[in-house]
Order: structure tokens, then sequence, then C-alpha cells
């Protein structure tokens, strides 16, 4: 194991924990309810930061409850972190697309994605964003829920090495739109999520190489350079290279 070495382990759905020089980040923490996750509330690991991409349920999910119980440092766009304030979250991390703050833990940059984002109860709760973070030589992009977008092409010059991108269809980008925006974004690794969650969603995810790969050479990129596709059991902590 090198230093540049980090981390991840994938919850089901959009729900990642990513452990990156020295801290951890846990991702749309849609724990309780999540037919994927094989883990409870109280066997989670602690995590020092906890992202929230939208307010669907199964994206602020758990993170109220855990951030609380970890002190941990909540970061979503204002209207949620406010919405998370107000219900007992200490330390909250309020961005907007486009904004970017350094923390203690590494940078974290808020980006657009194309979808809805009400809180419970029908609270007005913003717009749904993705993150960027720097976390020591890790840069990784969760798009949260999103449509394919052009502003993905602006994330290419951010040299990103791992892309969480939703790939279910109906509610978010499906297969085909998954590999061209991987194909925008050049990420080193493609970490496919919210799909197979349940049916509405389910997908043939083994389609997506010939996809990607397709797309890839169509826009005229190397194809030693074809981002590297990983499927991980949910629950299992995976190591992963920054090169
Ligand atoms: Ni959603
Ligand atoms: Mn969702």
């Amino acid at each position: 194991m090198t230093q540049n070495t980090c981390f991840i382990t994938w919850y089901g759905h959009a729900a990642f924990r990513v452990e990156a020089a020295g801290y951890a980040w846990l991702f749309d923490p849609f724990i309780q309810g999540n037919p994927k996750c094989p883990v409870s509330l109280e066997q989670l690991p602690p995590a020092d930061v906890v992202l929230v991409s939208h307010g669907h349920s199964d994206h602020l999910g758990d993170a109220i409850e855990l951030a609380s119980r970890w002190n941990a440092l909540l970061v979503a766009n204002v209207e949620i972190a406010e919405y998370c304030h107000s219900r007992g979250v200490t330390h909250t991390l309020g961005l907007q697309p486009g904004g970017s703050a350094c923390t203690e833990f590494g940078q974290v940059r808020c980006v657009t994605a194309i979808h809805g984002s009400p809180l419970p109860g029908g609270r007005y709760g913003g717009v749904a964003v993705g993150f960027v973070i720097h976390a020591g030589d890790l840069i990784l992009y969760h798009a949260g829920d999103t449509a394919l977008t052009q502003d993905m092409t602006q994330l290419k010059r951010l040299g990103i090495h791992a892309a969480m991108l939703p790939c279910g269809d109906r509610f978010t980008m499906g297969l085909e739109d998954c590999a061209r925006a991987t194909t925008l974004i050049a990420p080193r690794v493609l970490i496919p999520m919210h799909y197979n969650t349940w049916n509405v969603i389910e997908q043939p995810i083994h389609t997506l190489h010939a996809l990607l790969h397709r797309e890839w050479l169509g826009a005229g990129r190397e194809e030693h350079r074809l981002p590297q596709i990983v499927e991980w059991t949910p629950g299992k902590r995976n190591a992963l290279d920054i090169y």
C-alpha cells in the first residue's frame, strides 16, 4: 500500500465512505431502508465529513442522525445545511453550485446537477448538487442524482481520479448517458451508482464497458486512457490507487 492509496466502501445506491489522507468522507448516507446496504447505523464506522447531494430521502438518508452522533461536518447546499442545523447538527457547511471551501479535511467544491431537491414535509431544499473533493492527492467527484449535462465538460480540467456517476435511468441518467458523461469528465476510474437498488432502476451494468468504449473512441480519445469501471460489493472496503 502506497501513501497514494485511498479506501472506498460502497453501501449501495449513492452511499459511499471514502478514506483519504487520514480522514473519512461519507456521501449520501442512505443506510436505514436501503435494500442493498449490508450494515446497520451502529455498524457504520464514523466519518469526519457527511455530504448530502440533495433533499430526497434516498440521499439525505441518515445524515442528520449520523452527523450529530459523530459531531461530523455536514456539507450540503445552503438550504439543506440550514435544515440539518435546525435539526441538531452542530457543524454544517452550506455551499452552492460554483462555490468551494477549504476545510481541515480537504477542499470541497459544489457543482451543478439536474434534479429536484425537496426536503421532508415539502420544505424547500434548494437545488440538487454534486461534489468534487480534493483530499490529499485524491480528486473525487460524486455526481449525486443528475442528468448528463454539458457542464460536465468543465470537470475534465480538474483531473478527476474517480467519478461516482448514477446510471439507473428513470430518475437520473441511464447507462448510455453515463458512458457519455464519463467521456466528458475523463476520470481514471468510473464508479457507477444509483442502479439495481430497486426494480425501477435495474440496469444491465455489464453492458457499460462496451458503451463507454464506443463513446470514448467515438470522441477521439486514446484507448489506453479508457477509464476503468469498478463494480464493488456493497459493504466491502476497497483499496483504490491514486495515479
Ligand atoms: Ni433524487
Ligand atoms: Mn436518488
